[in-house]
């Protein structure tokens, strides 16, 4: 069994993608499965936290001994990381959130008509909720980490992300050709603000998600 290196600690991680409805039956969405999160949540839970996972549309079941709260989309899932975040010793902000809503719900069903062109779809802004809850820590001493993908400088983009979003750890999933860690896709490079780089070469889920509660319990210290 796993080390209880965090019992006694509260853990926050949110998994999934979330949907924009544009209508009831249409959304704008992601292809996250949410399995990145889920085993953050999983392995948190083996190590002795007590988890709370904010499920954005996840088809996977919920893990044993965690705390889940489904969310659709991006201001949902903002509001319950908020509040879960309160009493937080850490946040992994694993979900992929849009950056961007339709600036209209419609109340019905949006309906094609005879010999017209579709009506645009407007966008505005989602909450950046990884910046938000960095800058207002909700603890002082609260860890918190987020997530990117890169395709290219994948450390230099990953650093100047690091600074944006203000977090303490940022996990950079390489997607694409790989030039910096070897010819292996989606391997992933956690960077640290204290300069730090721990690179995770390709491999399950799992063994991502150790690392980054390593890293996670060592600034928790
Ligand atoms: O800016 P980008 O989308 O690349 O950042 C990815 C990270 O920021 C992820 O950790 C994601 O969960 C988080 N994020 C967020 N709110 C958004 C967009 C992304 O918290 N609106």
């Amino acid at each position: 069994g796993a080390e209880p290196d965090l019992k006694g600690r509260h853990v926050v991680v949110s998994a999934g993608g979330t949907r924009e409805p544009l209508d009831p039956v249409r959304f704008l969405g992601n292809r996250s499965s949410g399995k990145q999160g889920y085993a953050l949540a999983r392995t948190a839970a083996a190590r002795g936290a007590r988890v709370t996972l904010i499920a954005a549309n996840s088809a996977l079941p919920d893990p044993a001994g965690v705390d889940v709260v489904p969310v659709g989309t991006a201001v949902q899932l903002r509001e319950a990381v908020l509040q879960a975040a309160a009493d937080a010793d850490a946040v992994v902000m694993a979900a992929a959130v849009a950056d961007f809503r339709p600036a209209v719900y419609a109340a019905g069903k949006i309906k094609k008509k005879d010999g017209q062109e579709p009506e645009p779809i407007t966008l505005v802004r989602n909450p950046d909720i990884l910046a938000e809850i960095s800058t207002e820590r909700a603890r002082p001493g609260q860890v918190i980490v987020g997530f990117a993908a890169e395709t290219d400088d994948v450390l230099a983009n990953g650093r100047a992300k690091l600074k944006r979003k203000g977090c303490d750890l940022l996990v950079v999933n390489e997607v694409g050709e790989s030039r910096t860690f070897g010819s292996e896709e989606n391997e992933a490079v956690v960077l640290g603000t204290d300069g730090s780089e721990t690179a995770v070469p390709h491999g399950p889920k799992e063994a991502l998600a150790e690392t980054v509660w390593d890293l996670v319990v060592e600034r928790l210290r």
